[in-house]
């Protein structure tokens, strides 16, 4: 591997445009629903099990948290949408906090999309899915806690999941564990391949 990830570090937490950083890096984000994994993605794509900070309790990642690599990719973990248990104004505060960066960030060249194996994609799913096609021309749908169904379970969670988002050629999707690590290599070649950054 070219990308040496053993250089990794949290460089910028940021709530405000004019902190995101200023480098010219490449980034690519994951969004998803609250709970669903992203942090731990994080964390097992850079082999570190308490670099980004996870939590069994939902809306644990509250500001926008860029992950440097090596000086050469960041990776970006965003706070997660439809979690009921905060207030109306929190979620719409941290709504617009994500929806600034994925509208603002000139260096973003893709969100990676988290729902969980499990359960089938909502609204704000189908929402986020739609928004990162119109803006990237395909997607790439990672299916994480991969690790709590058995092989029928799982392909049955990853059709309900093609025909929800209504994937279509151009689409991605990659069954993912943040505990067992499994799809880990698929994910790097993916984010390879639409940020330019060589392995
Ligand atoms: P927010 O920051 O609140 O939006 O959540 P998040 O999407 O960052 O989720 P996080 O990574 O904090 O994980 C939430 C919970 O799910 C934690 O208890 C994790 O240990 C667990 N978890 C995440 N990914 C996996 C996985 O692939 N397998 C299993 N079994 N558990 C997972
Ligand atoms: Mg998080």
């Amino acid at each position: 591997m070219q990308l040496n990830l053993h250089r990794a570090e949290l460089t910028v937490s940021a709530v405000q445009p004019r902190q995101y950083p200023q480098t010219g890096v490449p980034e690519i984000a994951m969004a998803g629903r609250s709970n669903v994994g992203k942090s731990s993605c994080i964390n097992k794509l850079l082999n570190r099990n308490k670099l980004a900070r996870t939590s069994s309790t939902p809306g644990k990642t509250a500001t926008i948290n860029f992950y440097n690599i090596d000086n050469q990719l960041f990776l970006v973990d965003l706070p997660g949408y439809g979690f009921a248990r905060v207030s109306k104004e929190e979620q719409a505060r941290w709504g617009a906090m994500i929806n600034t960066y994925l509208d603002k960030s000139p260096r973003l060249r893709g969100v990676l999309l988290l729902v969980d194996a499990r359960h089938k994609p909502t609204a704000d799913d189908v929402m986020m899915y739609s928004w990162i096609r119109e803006r990237f021309g395909e997607v790439t749908v990672v299916a994480t806690k991969a690790d709590k169904l058995g092989p029928t379970k799982l392909q049955e969670g990853l059709a309900l999941i093609r025909k929800t988002l209504d994937l279509g050629e151009e689409d991605t999707l990659i069954a993912f564990s943040g505990e067992k690590g499994t799809g880990k290599e698929e994910l790097w070649q993916e984010i390879s391949r639409i940020t330019g950054v060589e392995l």
